[in-house]
Order: structure tokens, then sequence, then C-alpha cells
């Protein structure tokens, strides 16, 4: 499983960054307006926190492939090592998927919701592809499903496409995600911090202290003892 962080807070960044092992960060033009700073101050203080090659996500903004072509040349100044152009599942993206990937880029194909996108972005040279599982969820489809398909697909057509699944508001669509065999996630904050809580841990543990503490004493750790 590769885990990425989807936001563009470059503090939250950096304090889940110090704790969990997180490959790189995705941002969307929602994420990245959220911040409300000039939007190369935004990616360059990302770049910063998770360090040069780490994979930073950027999403185009265009429409038509020319403008996204250009777009991912330029952005690719401003992100530096480790940079993916997020390309929409569009016609004119598919077009900018396939120059793009000729160019060399590892293009990850965005706004997925349906494995045939996935299959035809692959096709089209992407390196990952983000279904959206929540969005999915919502309106009674089957997110960890659509990502199940499209690792099938991606397998018996031999292609080495990587699901990047995103879009999580459950511990579970997480889960399944993990079960169908999605390769990566990109989770936001609170997210990627619900994945350990568990009430039993917090109470094993405190059990555990409990015990210790009025054996050796409050505070007391093994280092105090060895
Ligand atoms: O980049 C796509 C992903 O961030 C969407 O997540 O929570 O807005 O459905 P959400």
């Amino acid at each position: 499983m590769i885990y990425f962080l989807d936001t563009a807070d470059a503090a939250a960044i950096a304090r889940l960054c110090d704790l969990y092992p997180i490959a790189g960060v995705t941002t969307n033009p929602t994420l990245v307006a959220r911040e409300k700073r000039p939007f190369p101050d935004v990616i360059r203080d990302i770049r910063a926190v998770i360090g040069d090659g780490a994979m930073l996500h950027v999403q185009v903004t265009g429409r038509d492939a020319e403008t996204m072509v250009t777009e991912a040349k330029k952005l690719a100044d401003l992100v530096g090592a480790g940079f993916h152009p997020k390309v929409p599942v569009t016609a004119e993206g598919i077009k900018a998927i396939r120059r793009l990937a000729g160019l060399g880029f590892r293009v990850t194909a965005t706004a997925v919701v349906a494995p045939q996108q996935a299959l035809m972005a692959a096709v089209a040279g992407a390196a990952f592809v983000a279904p959206y599982v929540n969005r999915l969820d919502m309106i009674g489809g089957d997110g960890a499903r659509v990502v199940a398909d499209i690792v099938h697909l991606c397998r018996v057509h031999d292609l080495g496409t990587k699901v990047l699944a995103a879009s999580f508001k459950t511990v579970q669509q997480v889960h399944a995600v993990a079960m169908a065999g999605g390769q990566s996630v990109t989770l936001p904050p609170d997210m990627l911090e619900a994945l350990l809580r568990h009430p039993l841990t917090d109470s094993g543990l405190a059990g555990f202290a409990a015990d210790w503490a009025a054996a050796y004493g409050e505070g007391v750790t093994t280092l105090d003892l060895i």
C-alpha cells in the first residue's frame, strides 16, 4: 500500500509526514483554493515540507489537451522532481495523457468513476488512475467494486498502471479498497488518523500503563530499569 495525503495544508502535511509512512501528496483545485494563498506559494510550501523528489500530484485546470500539456510542462518547473500531473478523464484529457506520457510524464488520471474510464487512461499511458470511492458510494454506487474492477482490468490487459484511490469518508472504504488490491490511497488528514484509532487499543494501553506504574512508578520507562 502506498499512502498519500490528500490536502494542500502544509502544516498538516508536515505533522503527519513526521508520523506516518507517507509517499507523497495529492492536491486538486478545490484543496488548493481552500488555502486562500497564491497558488505557487501553496505548491512550494508543500514541496519544502515533503522534500525533493517525493511525489506531488497537481491537477491541470485547462479544458483542452493543448492547454493541459502546456500547464503540465510549466508545473513541472514549479513542482520539480516527483511531479505527477493530474489530468481528468475527458476526451481532451485522454489526448493530453497520451502526449504527456510520450514526453515521459508520470500522469495521474483523475475524476475516475467507472472502470472503462480507467482502462482508457491506462492504455493512454497513465501511471496512476484515481477512482473517487466516496462520491460513488454516496449515490448508491460501489467504489470498492470499481477499484477491484480496475485492478483486474490492468492485470489482465498487462498494464502497469496503479490505482490511486481517492475520496474517502470512512475507514471501511479504505479497508475495502486495500482488500480489493488498490495499490495506493490518498487520504485527508482526519481519515489517515482514523485508520489507527480504536477504543480497544486505547483501553488496552491504559491497562498496561496502570499496571506498570503500580509496580515501577509513574513515568518510569524500561530505560530507567535496565
Ligand atoms: O482529488 C479527488 C478527491 O480529493 C476527492 O475527494 O472528498 O472531495 O470526494 P472528496
